[in-house]
C-alpha cells in the first residue's frame, strides 16, 4: 500500500513495544483489504503519557491499542469506556468516535472467542480455576464470570491479591479463592484451568505453577502464554489426556476486535493468525 496524504494512523503505545507483534499483524490486515491506514508502534515512558496522549489526538488518529504500563493510567485520558473496560478497570483499546475518545478492553473477550473457536467449550454452569490474579485474570475471569460460568476459583502466590479479585468477580458468579499450592480440590470439579501467571514463559521454560499430578483428563487446559507453544503446563496437560489451548489465539482474536472496532470492517483473522504464528515461530528456527 503506498503511503499517501490521506493515509490514516493507528498505533500502539507501551513501554517496552519492541516485542509486540501487533504491527505485523495489523498491517497485513490492512494491506490484504486495501484500507489507507498504518500501524505504528510507539515506546512512550510513564512520564511521556500525558503528552504522547494529546498529540495522538490532535494529530486525529484513528484510535490505538495500549499495553503495559499504561492500560489502568490511560482511562484518565479518555471521554468514556465501555461496559468490559469499565468492569475489567484497564483499556487496551481506544477509538476516535467522533472527538470522543472510547477506551474499550478486547483483551477478555478475544480470549473467550478463541477458546471457543478452539476448544469448542460450553461454559455455562462449568466452573473454573484460575492461576494468577494480575491484569490479565482479570480480563479473563470477568468474561468468564459474565459468558455464566458457574464458580470461578482464583488460585495465587499472594492471597490479598487473590482475594480482591474474587470479591470483585462475585458480582456476576460464584467465586472463591485458595492458595496456588492447595488448588488440587478445585482442579478435580473444574472443566478448565486457565495459567494467568507468567510461570513457564520463556526463558524458564521447564517451570510449572501447580503441580502435574493434579491434572485430569476432563479438566481443559488454556495458558495465556504463547512463548513457548507449550508450556511445561500444556505438556503435562496433554499427557494425562486433557485438551489443551495456548494463548496465542487471544492475541489474534482481541487485535482482530480493535481492528473491527477502528475500521467497522471485519478483519482478515486467517491471515492475522498465519502473520503472528510465523513471526512467533518460525521466523525464530
Ligand atoms: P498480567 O497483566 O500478565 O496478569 P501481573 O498483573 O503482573 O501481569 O500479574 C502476574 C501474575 O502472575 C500474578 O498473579 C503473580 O502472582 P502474585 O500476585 O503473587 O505476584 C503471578 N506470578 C508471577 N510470577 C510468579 C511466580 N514465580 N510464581 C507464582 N505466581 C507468579
Amino acid at each position: 500500500m503506498e503511503i499517501t496524504s490521506e493515509t490514516k494512523t493507528i498505533a500502539l503505545i507501551g513501554h517496552p513495544t519492541i516485542h509486540s507483534r501487533s504491527p505485523q499483524m495489523h498491517n497485513a490486515a490492512l494491506r490484504k483489504l486495501g484500507l489507507p491506514y498504518v500501524y505504528l508502534a510507539y515506546d512512550i515512558e510513564p512520564s511521556n503519557l500525558k503528552k504522547a496522549i494529546a498529540g495522538m489526538k490532535a494529530l486525529q488518529f484513528t484510535g490505538w491499542n495500549v499495553t503495559i504500563p499504561h492500560k489502568v493510567a490511560i482511562i484518565d485520558e479518555l471521554d468514556e469506556l465501555d461496559e468490559s473496560a469499565k468492569a475489567i478497570g484497564a483499556v487496551n483499546t481506544v477509538v476516535n468516535r467522533n472527538q470522543k475518545w472510547v477506551g474499550y478492553n478486547t483483551d477478555g473477550l478475544g480470549y473467550l472467542q478463541s477458546l471457543q473457536e478452539e476448544m469448542k467449550i460450553n461454559l455455562k454452569g462449568k466452573k473454573v480455576v484460575i492461576l494468577g490474579a494480575g491484569g490479565a485474570a482479570r480480563a479473563v475471569g470477568y468474561t468468564l464470570a459474565i459468558a455464566g460460568v458457574k464458580k470461578i476459583t482464583i488460585a495465587n502466590r499472594t492471597m490479598s491479591k487473590a482475594e480482591r479479585l474474587s470479591e470483585h468477580l462475585a458480582q456476576w458468579t460464584e467465586t472463591e479463592t485458595v492458595s496456588l499450592d492447595s488448588c488440587k480440590q478445585a482442579i478435580e470439579s473444574a472443566a478448565l484451568l486457565v495459567n494467568t501467571t507468567s510461570v513457564g514463559m520463556h526463558p524458564h521454560v521447564e517451570a510449572l505453577p501447580i503441580h502435574p499430578n493434579w491434572l485430569h483428563k476432563d479438566c481443559m487446559v488454556s495458558d495465556l502464554i504463547y512463548i513457548p507453544r507449550e508450556t511445561a503446563l500444556l505438556h503435562a496437560a496433554k499427557q494425562v489426556g486433557a485438551k489443551v489451548h495456548n494463548g496465542m489465539g487471544m492475541l489474534v482474536h482481541q487485535a482482530a476486535i480493535a481492528f473491527e472496532l477502528w475500521l467497522n470492517h471485519k478483519a482478515p483473522i486467517a491471515l492475522m493468525k498465519e502473520v503472528l504464528d510465523h513471526s512467533l515461530y518460525e521466523s525464530k528456527a
